[in-house]
């Protein structure tokens, strides 16, 4: 197999070329690579040299196109996505620039190309929000926000394209994603950032939204399955069972940090209307391929915030950057460091 893994500079990307390093039968990996502000070649420092690394968009064809060819792949993995919701809420173009058009231009390049196989990561917020049970993959799709929208736009033209062409496309839609390496503006990343430098954390309302929790290693090794057993024209769910009200990891947080409820500011919802309320899939598809979680929630949270506290050099030019003070500032009101 030869690999190209679009977005690998970047959180879940990463976690999947390191799985796919150890696997056999892989002859060579291309990363490509827009290195916008979420994709950092630092994520990259302990692959870097057994992988190609190509700079650019997936919304530019000739470039997908060369890259394809010049290495003579045959899969191609796209992690490239632009993913936080609360940036999709100030403004969304880009979301959709690189969501759903860029998707588009990846499907005809895989058919342009004869490659064997594409696989689009998705998410499970394609789904909207569900107050009882679980979604299945024949579950409709009822995005909530301009980001679910614009995952939802590049997943149903993966369907197109496979029920149109018979361009050979599987997708996976992943939960809610925790581990190292991970940008820090999602919760737990953000939270831990803020609370390692003494600051306080903006908890949404009362904190009483769930998320579905899943370890990086387990979504990157589902992603794996899916692109080696799953069926062409398929949908996988790869989620866990880990469900918990945000209130409740953050003070997993603070207590595994030693530190007590006093760092956490409830603030008016940010996102109002668009708040899902919870996530949770049915997950056996995913499981009849073989694949099953290996990391328990815990272990894999308490091993998160040890490498947060043991990785500032990865984390401080990331919070330290005019672009990223900018959007916090932007988006949580300049009084975060003082009122909070
Ligand atoms: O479910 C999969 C999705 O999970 C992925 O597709 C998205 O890319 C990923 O960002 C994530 O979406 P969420 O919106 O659920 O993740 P986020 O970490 O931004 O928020 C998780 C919960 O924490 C949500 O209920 C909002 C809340 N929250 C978040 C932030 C950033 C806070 O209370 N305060 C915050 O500052």
């Amino acid at each position: 197999m030869r690999l190209l893994v679009t977005g690998a500079a970047g959180f879940i990307g990463s976690h999947f070329v390191r799985h796919a390093l150890a696997q056999p039968g892989v002859e060579s990996i291309v990363v490509l690579d827009a290195l916008r502000y979420s994709g950092n070649l630092s994520t990259m420092s302990d692959f870097r040299d057994q992988v190609i690394f190509v700079h650019g968009e997936i919304q530019d064809a000739d470039l997908v196109g060369k890259a394809l060819r010049d290495h003579g792949t045959t899969h191609l993995v796209n992690f490239a996505a632009e993913s936080h919701n609360d940036r999709s809420l100030l403004s969304n173009s880009h979301f959709v620039q690189t969501n759903t058009f860029g998707v588009q231009v990846l499907l005809d390049e895989t058919r342009k190309n004869g490659l064997e196989r594409m696989l689009q990561v998705s998410t499970d917020e394609v789904y909207g929000s569900i107050d009882d049970g679980e979604f299945t993959e024949e579950s409709p799709l009822q995005p909530n926000t301009p980001y679910s929208a614009s995952k939802a736009g590049g997943e149903l033209l993966c369907r197109a394209h496979w029920v149109s062409f018979r361009t050979p496309v599987v997708v996976t839609r992943g939960g809610n994603t925790y581990g190292a390496f991970h940008y820090p503006e999602k919760l737990i990343p953000f939270f831990l950032v803020r609370l390692l430098q003494g600051k306080k954390v903006p908890l949404y309302g009362e904190g009483s939204q769930v998320r579905e929790w899943i370890n990086v290693r387990d979504h990157a090794a589902g992603v794996w399955a899916v692109l080696t057993k799953g069926e062409n024209g398929q949908v996988y769910n790869v989620g866990d069972t880990n469900e918990r009200p945000n209130r409740e990891v953050v003070s997993f947080l603070l207590a595994e940090l030693g530190l007590d409820d006093s760092l956490v500011k409830c603030i008016p919802d940010p996102r109002k209307g668009a708040h899902d309320t919870r996530y949770s899939m049915a997950t056996s598809k995913v499981r009849s391929l073989g694949w099953e979680p290996q990391v328990p929630f815990d272990e894999g949270l308490r091993q998160t915030v040890h490498w947060f506290r043991d990785n500032e050099a990865w984390w401080r030019p990331i919070v330290e950057d005019a672009d990223y003070k900018s959007f916090v500032e932007g988006f949580y009101g300049p009084s975060l460091g003082d009122d909070l």
